[in-house]
């Protein structure tokens, strides 16, 4: 009956398989990004590796927690149990990072301020320029961590919510949708900058955003 419970929530089907993993598998997602500036090509290159590992171990999880389900599963029912509970860590290092990469595709595109998303931010927050404040002084908490914009679609007049989360998971907003993620780990711009100079990483991924792919996860965030 454990198994059965255990594998209920794993799976999409409620029908027991061993011979699959419990979760979907997970695949590394390509970026084609442009020359940026103010993050240079070593840096990405670096980080790009990194949400490689989050793939990988969100993968790993599923498929050492079917491994030891087939084994014995009572033997193995706090590892499973505590390894289970690191899944928020490498899902939401795998994701954010898909986010974060993706709002750099294409080029820098400028924030439209009579576009859907722009009229929707400027209502809010008044002017680009007051949001971007905003976002910039929560990305500069302290510790390592993302900076979300996130769409509250239960909010009839303000529903953005700028947030912070420390890691990859914790401090995450239940079931708001993001807009746009900013990695403030030191390890997306320590090739570039100093511990000292977020500021100036966050001055240059603002700078290089693509606002229509923004402008896109706006209107996946309302559906
Ligand atoms: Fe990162």
């Amino acid at each position: 009956m454990r198994t059965k419970a255990v594998l209920g929530i794993l799976e999409s089907t409620p029908r027991i398989n061993h011979s699959k993993p419990p979760m979907h598998h997970y695949e590394t997602k390509k970026f084609v990004l442009p020359s940026l500036k103010g993050i240079s090509e070593k840096q990405i290159t670096e980080h790009l590796k990194l949400y490689e590992g989050y793939v990988k171990h969100v993968n790993k999880i599923s498929e050492q927690v079917k491994e030891w389900l087939a084994e014995d599963e009572e033997k193995y029912s706090y590892p499973i149990s505590e390894l289970w509970r690191r899944l928020s860590f490498e899902f939401n290092g795998m994701r954010s990072h898909e986010y974060y990469f993706n709002a750099l595709e294409g080029g820098a595109a400028a924030f439209d301020p009579e576009s859907p998303l722009g009229k929707a931010l400027v209502a809010q927050y008044g002017s680009y320029e007051n949001w971007a404040k905003v976002f910039t002084r929560v990305a500069k908490t302290r510790g390592s961590g993302w900076t979300m914009l996130y769409y509250d679609r239960h909010s009839d007049d303000k529903p953005f919510i700028v947030g912070w989360i420390d890691e990859h998971h914790i401090g995450y907003l239940s079931s708001l949708p993001l807009v746009l993620a900013l990695d403030c780990w030191e390890h997306a711009y320590m090739v570039d900058y100093t511990p000292g100079e977020r500021g100036k990483y966050i001055s240059a991924y603002l700078n290089n955003i693509n606002w229509e792919v923004v402008e896109q996860n706006f209107q996946n965030a309302q559906s």
